[in-house]
């Protein structure tokens, strides 16, 4: 009955890209996106435990325009768009729901994305989503970006440029400046992921150029990664976040975000916003450290240590999963990234930095990478 599949499924395994889940047991996790450490914050633990004790819910138990919407999603909406310098916020049950419902809702046929070849599944369904045109810039091609705007732009109602901030498998930062400058020559509009930058590199990537957003910059963002919880959001004009209120999908058709993510972002978002600097400072100086241990081992690897994000280059899809094998033999578990995350034969290890990690967890890596 399921032949079809089994077929399908054997390619994937001759092509070495064959994925199964499997728990990861007392082994110590250097690819996690918990930057921060907030996912096992124990303050953050007791402060939920003691709302949730009091407000006795759980689950949302709807949608946000039917019954999930509470005083408690209103406030994380509050304190993120004041975080993102923005004057609205729109929380999702997810990072994934959030980009494709931001863009399904933001383009239709006269409208066009500009997007670069790099840039995070999700935004590549949401534009596949959308009705609107898609024209792809290699990776932070900026004379590419401006070509393609000044032969197509003409052609479309509304423009919208979309990058990541901080790239998800490489840890590059996109190039801020420029992208503004573009989307204002064109009159364009532009789309931020800030998956792995907010709370990174300072509040975001307009933070780390020591910028402030402009009008027509849309900051789309999660709550699944330095803020340690579970959710997406976007912070705009207030217009915007109305429009994507009656429009964006996956906001209107599914169950709001459940209470205890909500209380786990608010006060997580509280205790970055009275730390941010120390964080962040305490973040790079941990991915100097591990940079140069991935120098020192001879990986071909990334040159800054501005974003969390540690890629150890590898290429062929089998020896990066044989490498991940190896490390997993000493107790360390960094992920191989393989086609389609990253393109095909230029798979990695992604490797990431976090202020969670101990001294004995550093030791560790460290006698783990040298040994190989
Ligand atoms: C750049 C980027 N955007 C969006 C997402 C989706 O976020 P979530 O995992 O919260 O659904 C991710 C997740 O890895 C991401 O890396």
């Amino acid at each position: 009955m399921f032949r079809h599949f089994e077929e399908e499924l054997n390619v994937i395994k001759s092509q070495k890209l064959y994925r199964q889940r499997s728990t990861v047991k007392d082994k110590k996790i250097f690819c996690s996106n918990d930057y921060l450490g907030m996912a096992k914050n124990e303050e953050i633990v007791d402060y939920v435990t003691q709302h949730l004790r009091k407000i006795n819910t759980i689950g949302a138990t709807g949608s946000s325009l039917v019954s999930g919407y509470t005083e408690y999603h209103e406030k994380l909406e509050h304190i993120l768009s004041k975080f993102k310098d923005k004057e609205d916020c729109i929380v999702f049950a997810s990072g994934y729901c959030t980009n494709i419902g931001l863009l399904q809702a933001l383009g239709d046929e006269k409208d066009a994305f500009y997007s670069d070849k790099l840039n995070h599944a999700s935004i590549i369904d949401g534009i596949k989503l959308s009705k609107a045109s898609k024209y792809i810039y290699r990776h932070s091609n900026m004379e590419e970006l401006f070509g393609l705007l000044e032969k197509t732009r003409k052609n479309h109602r509304r423009a919208y440029i979309v990058s990541d901030s901080v790239f998800s498998m490489e840890g590059d930062i996109a190039k801020l400046k420029e992208l503004v400058e573009i989307s204002k020559t064109f009159e364009a509009y532009l789309i931020l992921d800030e998956a792995h930058a907010s709370a990174t590199v300072g509040k975001g990537i307009f933070d780390f150029y020591g910028l402030l957003p402009e009008e027509n910059v849309i900051l789309m963002g999660t709550l699944s990664k330095a803020i340690g919880s579970q959710g997406g959001f976007v912070c705009a004009d207030k217009i915007v976040i109305d429009y994507l209120v009656n429009k964006a999908r996956s906001y209107i058709f599914s169950t709001a975000l459940g209470l205890p993510m909500v209380l786990s972002s608010i006060k997580a978002l509280e205790l970055i916003t009275a730390n941010l600097n120390m964080y962040t400072k305490a973040l790079k100086q941990r991915t100097k450290t591990i940079l140069n241990i991935v120098k020192e081992r001879g990986f071909e690897t990334k040159d800054d240590c501005n974003s969390p994000i540690i890629p150890i280059r590898i290429g062929k899809e089998d020896e990066a999963t044989a490498l991940k094998d190896k490390l997993l033999e000493k107790n360390i578990f960094i992920q191989a990234i393989r086609y389609p995350t990253v393109p095909k034969n230029k798979a990695i290890l992604r490797l990431t930095s976090s202020l969670s990690y101990t001294e004995e967890d550093m030791n560790c890596l460290h006698m783990a990478l040298k040994s190989l």
